[in-house]
């Protein structure tokens, strides 16, 4: 089977510093620790209302990094410029709601087709790899595929915060969603909620090339440190895929 890189999204490091201001955790520290730990790529969110990643993060990731950035992104002409100017490896395109915790969705990729297509046709040409951030639904792939996506991210969160039956169900979407989405030629990431516990059944997926993982491993590095819990991370990765 193949590798299973794992991104680590550091936004939730901003959270905490934006909680006080100033400079405290540096969420570009982070990243530089999680590529030390074994992280094969680091996401980053910057928001519409910059609640955790800041503009000036990216500045410093994007001169930072050795691995791949993945910027996730919210479709509009804003982020869009901020891309084309940062150049990230990757952009992973999400829903947004200003008033929602955190990314609740995927991204409607079949109902919104002509807004999003100018968006992915920019960044494509700009020679970014873009991932739609999606429900693991064939309808939302067949759609990825139309917009000239070349990647796909399945939404985990669902599957990640159900339990016993329901969980078994939510992961045969994510597995037919993997299996379908290759057959489209397209490739898959998944994301979202992921644990210790709960990663290795969305790992074991052959199909499934990336991960991206970052608010339990941010909270976890309270109580083991960031490093150990990225490489307890990676370990279960590499045991699921074995
Ligand atoms: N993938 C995408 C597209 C996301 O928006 C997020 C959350 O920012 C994640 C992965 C990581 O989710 P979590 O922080 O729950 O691990």
């Amino acid at each position: 089977m193949s590798k299973l890189r794992l991104g680590v999204n550091i936004d939730h490091v901003a959270t905490v510093r934006n909680a006080r201001g100033g400079d405290n955790p540096d969420p570009v520290r982070a990243a530089i620790l999680a590529q030390g730990a074994g992280a094969d790529g680091i996401t980053a969110h910057l928001r519409e209302d910059r609640r955790h990643i800041s503009d000036d993060d990216i500045v410093r990731l994007s001169k930072a990094l050795t691995v791949p950035l993945n910027l996730e992104m919210a479709a509009t002409d804003e982020m869009l410029d901020i891309a084309l100017k940062a150049r990230p490896h990757a952009a992973c395109i999400v829903p947004e709601k200003r008033e929602e915790r955190t990314t609740e969705g995927g991204i409607d990729s079949a109902g919104q087709h002509n807004r999003l297509a100018p968006i992915v046709a920019a960044l494509v040409k700009a020679n970014i790899r873009v991932s739609m951030f999606i429900e693991p639904d064939r309808r939302q792939l067949d759609a990825s595929k139309a917009l000239g996506a070349p990647v796909v991210e399945l939404h985990t969160g669902a599957y990640a915060h159900a339990s016993g039956a329901e969980r078994e169900k939510l992961l045969e979407k994510i597995r037919d969603a993997a299996a379908y989405g290759e057959t489209l030629g397209l490739e898959i990431h998944a994301g979202h909620g992921l644990t210790h516990d709960n990663v290795k059944p969305v790992a074991a997926i052959a199909q499934i090339r990336e991960l991206n993982i970052g608010h339990f491993l941010i909270g976890e590095a309270v109580f083991i440190g960031l490093e150990e819990s990225i490489r307890t991370m990676r370990r279960l990765m590499d045991e699921a895929r074995a």
